[in-house]
């Protein structure tokens, strides 16, 4: 109830009530006379501030936008960065409706789910296996393992029951939010239903949302997702870093693009147009990073970085859980290496040597185990398969997050101030990362809901795009300038001998 706050607590004017109507309008319907204590000209003050409110409150209501979102990739993690967007375009009285594997178990009035269920999700799925002897190439075999995936969610979504109803309702979207990750085959849907699209990636940029961006590739600082690597690197990590950026963008053009295309074309007809081509319209994008974990980076208006928009307020503790963590003498390391990764897939050698190691340690230890058991057990441990990983990395008494750095827990951990393992580079600094972190001009959730409102006005928000969308890599970084420069140069290198 911002607006009692106008009147300072030790002011000594006259009293006035105002009506109970206004509060019931306001849908303050816990107060039913305010009382309030103020001079005339403050009362006028207060009466055009409450007017203010009641105008710009019935504007918004007025113009509800009907939005949808398509996030047909079923892995819940991704869903975490999406669901509370969607949640809070439905609050602000915008007609959401969202194709996803995950239904709202509670959604707000004007929240509709179509699901795309019937298919298994991707929680626990991850086996540790494939971690072992990790060679240079298996980020290409990640590709590949990306773009079947991709193929597969895009098969399954366009033949599904859920899309041939959104499709039947001849309905009118103002603005589109699509999942962009390992296919852009919900492109093809947007432009059958001719609506602006805000793209959402739950990860970092990947190397082949740069450019339909008009955001600079710069290997020389910026690691390619899938290397790993940080932004200071020698020569050999920069011409790997060059290498895998495009590559793998050239493997997403000749892979996964023309995949969905055959997808799209086979149930809609020839004349779609290629996805590649429609991936350009996209009108914004939001990421799920932020500055301050990733790096500042050079971003066109049309990139917005969104990092923590999923932090949610805290929820008590489980009391079990609740008195383990409070008892910790020493502190409390807690490792969890997210939803998607099954820790007991584990080498048992390396299993028993994390069981010995916490047998040694004064500290207390929580661990994401998905079974409910565990050999040998120590005292000092806590297993569960499921944890609330944000309030646990919030309490005081966890000193430590080992992490498998995927992006939410590395959020979470940052904006809880928790230092990491993992990526050591901000242990000393987690408290700078925690205030740039919590501290922005709007939160995440007003940022997301001011642009897609921006976009859905201006059809598409076409002063955003860049005019490099549309040119030549080769022109792009001015290759041709530097061909013709070295030519001049060596001509008249030539001409002096
Ligand atoms: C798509 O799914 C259908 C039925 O499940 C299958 O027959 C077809 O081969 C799939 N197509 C692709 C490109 O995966
Ligand atoms: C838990 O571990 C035991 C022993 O390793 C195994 O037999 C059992 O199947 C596991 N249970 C689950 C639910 O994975």
């Amino acid at each position: 109830m911002g607006f009692l706050k106008l009147v300072p607590a030790h002011y000594k004017g006259p009293s006035i009530c105002v009506l109970p109507k206004i509060a019931d309008f306001l849908l303050f319907n816990d107060c039913r006379c305010i009382l309030v204590k103020m001079t005339g000209l403050r009362f006028a003050w207060f009466y055009i501030t409450v007017l203010l409110i009641l105008t710009s409150f019935v504007a918004a209501r007025r113009h509800n936008l009907k939005i949808l979102g398509l996030f047909p990739h079923p892995g819940i993690s991704h869903f975490h960065f999406f669901h509370p967007i969607m949640r809070s375009l439905a609050e602000r009285g915008h007609e959401v409706t969202v194709v996803s594997h995950f239904p709202d178990k509670s959604p707000p009035v004007g929240y509709h789910d179509i699901s795309l269920g019937g298919k298994e999700t991707l929680a626990n799925t991850v086996d540790l296996q494939i971690f072992e002897n990790r060679r240079i190439y298996n980020h290409f075999v990640e590709f590949f393992m990306l773009h079947e995936w991709g193929k597969v969610a895009c098969n399954h979504t366009i033949r599904s029951d859920a899309l041939t109803r959104l499709m039947r309702q001849d309905n009118k979207f103002d603005v589109i939010l699509m999942e962009q990750f390992n296919t852009d085959c919900m492109m093809g849907v947007a432009h059958l239903l001719r609506a602006p699209v805000i793209a959402l990636s739950s990860c970092a940029l990947m190397p082949w949302h740069y450019e339909r961006m008009g955001s600079p590739i710069i290997p020389s600082y910026i690691p390619a997702l899938f290397l790993g690597q940080s932004e200071e690197m020698s020569l050999p990590g920069r011409l790997a870093n060059w290498i895998s950026f495009h590559v793998l963008k050239l493997l997403y053009d000749y892979y996964s693009i023309p995949a969905a295309d055959a997808i799209l074309r086979y149930k809609f007809g020839q004349d779609m147009p290629s996805v590649g081509e429609l991936a350009k319209e996209t009108a914004l994008m939001f990421v799920n990073q932020h500055f301050s974990l990733s790096g500042p980076k050079p971003l066109p208006p049309s990139v917005v970085e969104l990092g923590g928009v999923h932090i949610q307020k805290a929820k008590p503790l489980d009391v079990e859980l609740q008195r383990f963590l409070d008892n910790a003498e020493y502190g409390v390391i807690f490792i969890s290496w997210g939803s998607m990764i099954r820790a007991e897939t584990m080498p048992a050698a390396k299993r028993d040597a994390i069981v010995k190691a916490v047998k040694r340690l004064k500290q207390r230890v929580i661990w994401k185990w998905e079974n409910d058991s565990l050999i040998n057990k120590p005292d000092n441990m806590y297993i569960s398969k499921w944890l609330p990983q944000r309030d646990i990395l919030c309490h005081p008494k966890v000193k430590i997050f080992m992490t498998h750095a995927g992006l939410m827990g590395s959020s979470e951990a940052a904006y809880c101030g928790t230092p990491v393992i993992a990526t050591p580079i901000y242990h000393e600094s987690a408290k700078a990362v925690s205030y740039a972190y919590k501290h922005r001009p709007q939160t995440a959730l007003e940022t997301a809901t001011w642009w897609v409102e921006y976009v859905a006005a201006t059809e598409g928000a076409t002063l955003l795009k860049s005019h490099s969308v549309h040119m030549s890599r080769f022109t792009y970084y001015c290759l041709d300038t530097y061909l013709v420069l070295s030519s001049v140069a060596t001509l008249s290198i030539l001409n002096c001998l």
